[in-house]
């Protein structure tokens, strides 16, 4: 499949607002009259909703480092299939809620991994399919914590798996992104976070249009 859109992701620890910062950034780019698919991982489709409903839900215990990471790469596998590859290859912006880096992070580095386990998975499954820019949402682990773990008692929700998890934990998940993002200057882009959400959404903002400005060309005809 021709590939001619452009493929944004967030991506971010636990509790850095990233879900909201993805809303703003759909609807702006949206009433600016762009054609944009908003999806998310794991997750973005009905098999991928389910293995999210495994990978989150507190009760699944004794899940392997590997046995997870492969469901990611399954849910990602069919994510791709289905969603991200047809839609890019409509010429639309695709934007995801995560994508490869997140497993890079967390299950390379927060579950210790390792970067090569993950490439072999992403080297399959992604293969030239990545993104052009991705925005990474960053903050100090604690702060981050605090946040998601006061949402979690708050909404009684079911991301329970990885918020649960320690500060060394998501300290570990920070320095794989914080990582990536020095090896990949140009396509991940650091937006400090801990600030007020209009902030944060107007560097988001600044940063997507320069990329589109100079992308738009290239990519949107
Ligand atoms: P979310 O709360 O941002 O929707 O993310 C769900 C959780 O899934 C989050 O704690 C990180 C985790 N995750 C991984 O561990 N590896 C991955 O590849 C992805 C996409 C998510």
């Amino acid at each position: 499949m021709r590939r001619r859109g452009i493929f944004i992701t967030l991506e971010g620890i636990d509790g850095t607002g990233k879900s909201t910062q993805f809303r703003l950034l759909v609807d702006s780019l949206r009433r600016r009259g762009l054609t944009v698919c908003a999806t998310r991982e794991p997750g973005g489709t009905e098999t991928g909703e389910k293995v999210r409903g495994i990978l989150l839900a507190s009760k699944t215990r004794r899940l392997a480092p590997l046995a997870e990471l492969a469901l990611i790469y399954a849910a990602r596998a069919q994510h791709l299939e289905q969603v991200v590859r047809p839609a890019l290859a409509r010429g639309e912006i695709v934007v995801s809620d995560r994508y490869n880096d997140s497993s890079y992070a967390y299950q390379g580095y927060g579950r210790k991994l390792g970067v090569e386990a993950v490439r072999a998975f992403d080297r399959v499954v992604c293969g030239a399919t990545q993104p052009d820019l991705t925005l990474l949402l960053d903050l100090a682990p604690r702060k981050s914590l605090d946040r998601a773990q006061g949402r979690e008692t708050r909404r009684n929700s079911r991301h329970g798996r990885f918020e649960a998890q320690g500060l060394a934990f998501h300290r570990r998940v920070r320095q794989g992104y914080l990582e990536i993002a020095k090896r990949e200057p140009r396509r991940v882009q650091v937006v400090r976070v801990g600030r007020p959400i209009a902030e944060i959404q107007a560097e988001i903002e600044g940063l997507v249009d320069e990329f589109l400005r100079q992308h738009l060309g290239i990519f949107l005809i």
